[in-house]
Order: C-alpha cells, then structure tokens, then sequence
C-alpha cells in the first residue's frame, strides 16, 4: 500500500511558483537572472495599513476571532461591495479566509461531490483545477483564443454545460491574460447561467482595481442581480492593497453556502489572523488614493511591455486592459531551432531557453492550460522591464 494519497498523482506543485524556485537558486549560484514570474505587486503595503496592523497588536487584538471574520472586518466588506460593486450583502453573507485561495478552497470543497463538474475557460489561474480534483470534482475547459480576446463567448459556455455542471468559475481581470469583460460582455455568459438553475457562479474579483484606460470594473451579480443568490463574489487585499503576504480574502455570497464554508474553515485553520484582520479592515475603509496612482504605474509597464515584445520576432502581444500579466503568443517560433540546435517544439522549450539563455524567467502557457503562449509579470521596476524585453528581442531574434 502507498504511503502518500491516490490524489497527489492527480494534482501538481503550483507551476509559477516553481519558475520563480528555480528563478531564485539560479541567483543564488551567481547567474544575472531578471524573474518575471511572480503574481505579485511590487509595491509595498501602505503604512496607514502596516500602522493599523501595529495598533492591533498593541491593543491586545491578538486572539482567536469569530472563524470566518470579525464583524468589523465584516462590516468594512459589505461596505466595499455596497461602495464599489453595487452588491447588497449582509454581515452573515459573508466570509473572510486566509487569502482568497482559502475562500476559494473552502467553497469547493464544501460544494463538490465526486462527477461534479466545474467550467474553467482557458488560460486559467493554474490553481483553479488542481482545487477542483482536490474536492473531488472534474474540470470542464472552455478554451479560448487570443484572437477573441482570450474571453469566453456564450455559446462556448452554454455548450460545456451538462447537467453534472455546479460552477462556472469566472476571473476578470484574468490571471495570466490580463482580459477584463466588459458589463456587456459579462452580460452575455449570465444570461447563459440564468438559464441552467443548477449552475453557481464562482467570480474570483481579485485583481479588480487593477483596469487600466477607463475601464470600468463589473462583477456577475452586479450585472444580473438575479444571479445573486447562486453566485459566490471572491475579492481579497492581495493584489489591490499589495498585501499578498498578510493571507487575507473574502467572499458575498448565500447564507447556506457562508455557513458550510465556515464549517470547514473551523476544521482546518480556524479564523485568518486577527491582525492581518485589523489591517484588511483599514485596508477597505482607509485612503483609496494610492489605487488609482499604482494603477497609472501598472498601465505604463504594461504600455512598455506589449511594445517591446511585439518588436520581438515571432511574438504576439496583446494589450490587455487588467491585472499585471500579458500572455503573447509564441506559436510563430514553434520548430524554430536555438543557436545550439536544439528546436523549440513547444513554450515549455521556449521558456527554459529565454531562461538559460538569457537568464529572463518567465512562465510557459502549458501551466494555464492555453499553448503555446508565456506569461509575463510586469509587476517589476521599469528598467528590470525594458532589460529583460532587450532580451527576449535578442532571444527571438538568433532562432532559426
Ligand atoms: C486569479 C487569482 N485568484 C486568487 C489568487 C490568490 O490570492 P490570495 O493571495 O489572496 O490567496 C491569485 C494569486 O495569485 C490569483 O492570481
């Protein structure tokens, strides 16, 4: 009999945390390395927040919370869905998890029955199947493409659903590809889901402020509030608030559901904790100034990004109105041969070569589920960017 579980044979160690591993020892033995791989801001926490922190705990705010959030915590979330989003929740609607991995974790596992099926459009977040066969459900891909935008169109939506269908989980702004859905556009998948009442909807919200060139930002149940009560609104600090570390998310959604996810937190690791609580509860209710600025940052890296490596030969990039990735195409150098002659025959081969030959570790599409394509996180200082764009282009430019 085996000692580890059937299941470790079906999941794998996240991919983008392994590039940026191997990013990382390849530094420490000395090599010139710029890592791109990192679904993180760059920025640091602001010190309103890290004060709010610091007072918590001088406060003596330093025990167990109520499981899934204290009720300030709770309180500052509706707020930020009443403010931001439009959306009416209450405070028992609510839960907060370490992070919105955690709150995505819990929902799943406290949704999913062993032939439950789970849509994931393609490229996804390289966590979202990898969850899913942990609780015991199977993935459905709905692929999309670069030429549409990497948005998955309605009629694709409709023709994955069965009646073994229980979410549709929805990311936008997309990690890896940056696509952020118009309400229109958003419109048109909820119609889908209105029709199929056995279909909940599990938007992950996470890089919400994160829009660039007017965009504005709208989620599922905002667009169809008849969608409300099957639908699970995942939002978190990480990304907006630079606040990946403090492992603070939350979620609006059905009191049934919150109570079930709350159930299985408390088996697990009980409440986040109460001083990363304090900060997120400044976080949501504090100044929001700095969004806007880091998010003028972001537009500019993106701006300097998709030109440089549309200049690349081989590569195509499209502008991508969100989050901090761009996700190229690199299907143009497939068969190409290096410069030591070996040949490039898939993106996984195209990354480890712009890694050992240049030195720029950046993400290969087979992790999210879309070739052959890369993800790059301009979440990076402007000259870390523009040397290791310098590079790709000379990468690209000695394939033959
Ligand atoms: C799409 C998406 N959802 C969720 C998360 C997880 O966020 P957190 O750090 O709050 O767990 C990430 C982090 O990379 C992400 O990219």
């Amino acid at each position: 009999m085996a000692f580890l579980a059937q299941l470790l044979q079906r999941i794998k160690p996240s991919p983008t945390i392994a590039v940026s591993d191997r990013a990382r020892a390849l530094k420490a033995a000395g090599r010139d390395i710029i890592g791109l791989g990192a679904g993180e801001p760059d920025f640091d926490t602001p010190d309103n927040i890290k004060a709010a922190a610091k007072a918590a705990i001088d406060r003596g705010d330093t025990k167990y919370t109520t499981v899934d959030g204290a009720a300030a915590l709770k309180q500052a979330i509706c707020a930020k869905f009443k403010r931001e989003n439009e959306l009416d929740y209450a405070p028992a609607q609510i839960t907060v998890g370490n992070g919105g991995k955690q709150v995505l974790f819990n929902a799943l596992l406290a949704t999913l029955d062993p032939g439950d099926e789970v849509i994931i459009p393609t490229p996804y977040w390289v966590s979202y199947p990898d969850m899913v066969q942990i609780a015991g459900g199977t993935p459905v891909f709905v692929p999309t493409s670069l030429e549409g935008g990497f948005k998955m169109r309605p009629e694709d939506l409709e023709a994955a659903i069965t009646p073994n269908t229980k979410w549709l989980i929805f990311n936008s702004p997309s990690n890896p590809s940056g696509a952020a859905y118009e309400a229109a556009e958003l419109k048109g998948l909820t119609d889908v889901v209105l029709r199929h009442a056995h279909v909940w909807v599990l938007t992950d919200d996470i890089y919400e402020h994160l829009v660039y060139d007017g965009f504005a930002f709208a989620t599922p149940a905002q667009v169809e509030p008849g969608l409300s009560s099957r639908t699970l609104t995942m939002n978190g600090v990480s990304k907006a608030y630079a606040m990946t570390g403090w492992r603070i998310g939350y979620a609006g959604g059905a009191v049934e559901l919150i109570r079930a996810m709350a159930t299985i937190q408390s088996q697990s690791t009980t409440n986040p904790s109460s001083i990363s609580q304090a900060a997120a509860i400044e976080a949501l209710n504090g100044r929001q100034d700095f969004l806007v600025e880091r998010a003028a940052v972001f537009a500019e890296r993106r701006d300097l990004v998709v030109t440089m490596l549309n200049q690349a030969p081989g590569v195509r990039c499209p502008t991508p109105q969100g989050a901090f990735y761009v996700y190229p195409s690199c299907a143009d150098l497939i068969g190409c041969k290096t410069p030591d002659g070996a040949t490039i025959a898939n993106d996984t081969d195209f990354v480890t070569y712009l890694l050992e030959a240049e030195g720029v570790a950046v993400v290969q599409g087979a992790a999210f589920g879309l070739e052959p394509h890369f993800r790059i996180s301009y979440a990076a200082s402007t000259e870390a960017l523009t040397e290791a764009c310098r590079r790709i282009q000379r990468a690209c430019a000695a394939l033959v």
